[in-house]
């Protein structure tokens, strides 16, 4: 492949990771979710850019596409990754264009003129920034903090710092005024993440999050998933039990919708007593305390246990199994 047209292919990559959102069908919009996406929508009006902050499984990374998507303009999605460094989220220089200027015009004289340019590619920031796009940076603090400090004059200057263009006089770009960014971070997670600077905290406007209210929970389950309302409220129930009164524990919004999906696959409905679905909810929901042994037993597989016929109908007291499609199991 030509030089030429590597870098027009790198060009038109970038290009491509820019997303003209959309609306999805499986978005839950209950009161709960339309007060922050509202606040968050006051924030970006103001200028400021938002960050969803909350642990794993509340929603933060749905929020944001979905903000993006309300917002209107071409999206630009990054991801936060402990190897960036800020060229990865600027760009650098790829190499250098060289052309060759053949001047025969009279025929017993020959100029020649070769001129040597240096190629620069835009990385995603950088490419937001040129064009006043919704810059997704989800899970930013997964990147070093010092990686991240690019965005310190981005988000408080509009200025873009570009020390790779230095050279070609333009170390700096004016970040377009329609610009705006959404962040998300999970401050809990220890592993594979960084601290970050309280310069760029304080730079963007942070809603934390904790799970969402029952109604929430269980509209999402249901738009997820499709076991009727009854069965999906039962494993709402469930997880929202196990997690008791700490929003900042698993089992996630995710367990609940692993847990209806594989039931209403196998066309198993969550009741009391049966051993697939006991079997289903250790495994899906399983935390630290399954290690845990009282008396040969697992302390976590009494606690699910006692949770199940808490919330749940016995075997029997209604029909337990239904035949889907080509899989039906019989006890
Ligand atoms: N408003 C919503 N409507 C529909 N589904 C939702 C909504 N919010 C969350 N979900 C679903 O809940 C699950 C968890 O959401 P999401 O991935 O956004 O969480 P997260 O906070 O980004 O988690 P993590 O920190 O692990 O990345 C996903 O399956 C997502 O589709
Ligand atoms: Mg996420």
């Amino acid at each position: 492949m030509s030089e030429q047209s590597t870098v027009s292919s790198l060009h038109s990559a970038l290009e491509y990771d820019r997303i003209a959102p959309e609306a999805s069908d499986y978005f839950v919009s209950t009161s709960y979710v339309k007060e922050i996406i509202d606040r968050a929508l006051i924030y970006l009006h103001a200028g400021y850019p938002v960050h969803f902050a909350g642990p794993s499984g509340t929603g933060k990374t749905t929020l944001a596409f979905h903000l993006a998507a309300t917002w209107g303009r071409d999206v630009t999605l990054m991801q936060g990754n402990e190897e960036f460094v800020s060229s990865d989220l600027t760009g650098k220089d790829v190499g250098y264009r060289k052309s060759k200027l053949v001047d025969n015009f009279i025929h017993s004289v020959l100029k020649t003129e070769e001129e040597m340019r240096r190629v620069w590619v835009d990385n995603r920031l950088t490419t937001a920034c040129r064009k006043g796009d919704m810059l997704i940076y989800d899970e930013f603090n997964r990147s070093r903090a010092e990686t991240n400090n690019v965005l310190l004059s981005v988000l408080s200057e509009g200025i873009l710092n570009l020390p790779g263009l230095r050279g070609a006089g333009e170390g700096y770009m004016d970040v377009h005024p329609c610009f705006r960014a959404v962040f998300t971070s999970n401050p809990e997670e220890y592993a594979g993440t960084h601290k970050t600077q309280d310069a760029l905290m304080d730079r963007m406007i942070t809603i934390r999050l904790g799970h969402p209210d029952r109604d929430t929970e269980l509209q999402i389950l249901q738009s997820r998933t499709e076991l009727e309302a009854r069965e999906a409220g039962y494993i709402v129930d469930i997880v929202r039990e196990l997690r008791g009164n700490d929003s900042k524990t698993r089992p996630s919004l995710r367990a609940g919708i692993a847990i209806a999906r594989v039931l209403h696959l196998q066309g198993i409905n969550p009741r009391y007593g049966d051993k697939l679905f006991h079997a289903v909810c250790y495994d899906v929901l399983s935390m630290e305390t399954a290690k845990i042994q009282h008396a040969g037993r697992s302390v976590f597989h009494e606690m699910v246990d006692d949770v199940i016929r808490k919330v749940c109908p016995p075997v029997g007291a209604e029909p337990v199994r239904r035949s889907v499609g080509k899989i039906k199991i019989v006890e």
